[in-house]
């Protein structure tokens, strides 16, 4: 197990590892949640983002995704946004609460390890949401999880990039929009674990989350379209079912950017028809959730979540 623990396939690195020589790994139980307080849509930092955003319709939104996890997942946690700032030690925060309205999309904040006691936290691309991960620290920390952060300077966005192949000790790693693919080197030694990259380039998929989703050991949901043909051979290597999101319905409704998180239910955008029946084609159970405010800012369900141990 040694020689493959902390390798990180790319390209230039043939895929060497067959699944079955994966060690197994836990279930993440908790979903976090961080109320969407001060969501909105100000600025632009993917092709997405745009309209204004209705607070009480996405108040609504926000509380039937919450719903449909405290109905499929074990445990949800959510996070008051307000009532991590200030910190018990006094320490004021860079940026406040009030001034990050993605803050909702907790996905981004961190990556946890393997059996999810701890997190390494995001280091976020863009200026817009670098005060983000320093909330979430010190949620973290009050909570009892271990917080580690990268010691390179190297853009890195949580599990919207870093993605655990369910049930599997391997860590999915997007790279090229958000997160840089130097981050995966030092991630892999954190987690202990090795990585397989995947290299995005189109803005539409401006994170790994919204092109890939892992809903068990062996199936995966996928936007063909973000990924070179190496990554998608990759792909095709670790799981042995993969299913198709039409292109217009990822970049048009965010189907991709879905959770299963039992095995059967998939948590997804509501409005894609298309995905909906190729889910259930395949033995799951589709349930629908409308996310139509927070795709103004280019994120849905998936996104908002952060699963932890
Ligand atoms: N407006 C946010 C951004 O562009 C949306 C993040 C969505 N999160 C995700 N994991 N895809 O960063």
């Amino acid at each position: 197990m040694s020689t493959i623990a902390h390798r990180v396939y790319d390209d230039r690195t043939p895929l060497t590892l067959d699944r079955s020589d994966l060690p197994s790994r836990p279930d993440h139980e908790t979903v976090l949640l961080v109320s969407p307080t001060h969501f909105a849509v100000r600025y632009r930092i993917n092709p997405y983002m745009g309209g204004r955003v209705v607070p009480g319709r996405a108040l609504d939104q926000w509380m039937n995704v919450r719903r449909a996890y405290e109905r499929y997942a074990n445990r949800v946690r959510i996070v008051d946004p307000d009532e991590i700032w200030p910190a018990s030690d006094g320490a004021v925060p860079d940026v406040p609460v009030s001034l990050l309205p993605d803050l909702v999309f907790a996905a981004n904040l961190a990556v946890p390890t393997a059996d999810g006691g701890g997190v390494v936290l995001a280091q976020m691309a863009t200026d817009e949401r670098a005060g983000e991960p320093q909330h979430f620290q010190r949620w973290a920390l009050d909570d009892g999880y271990e917080v580690e952060s990268l010691s390179t300077t190297a853009a890195f966005e949580g599990t919207g990039d870093a993605i655990w192949h369910p049930g599997r000790r391997l860590l999915w790693g997007g790279y090229g929009v958000r997160t840089e693919r130097a981050a995966y080197d030092e991630l892999a030694a954190l987690l202990d674990t090795p990585v397989v990259t995947l290299e995005l380039s189109d803005p539409h998929y401006y994170h790994l989350d919204v092109c890939f989703a892992p809903l068990t050991e062996d199936t995966a949901l996928i936007v063909p379209e973000a990924f070179t043909a190496a990554g998608r051979a990759r792909i095709d290597a670790l799981f042995d079912r993969v299913i198709e999101v039409p292109e217009h319905e990822a970049t048009g409704g965010l189907a991709c950017n879905c959770h299963c998180v039992d095995d059967d239910h998939v948590l997804l955008a509501s409005g894609n028809p298309e995905t909906e029946r190729r889910l259930q084609a395949a033995g799951f159970t589709p349930v629908p959730l409308d996310t139509g405010e927070f795709q103004k800012a280019g994120g849905s369900v998936c996104c908002l979540s952060l699963l932890l141990g």
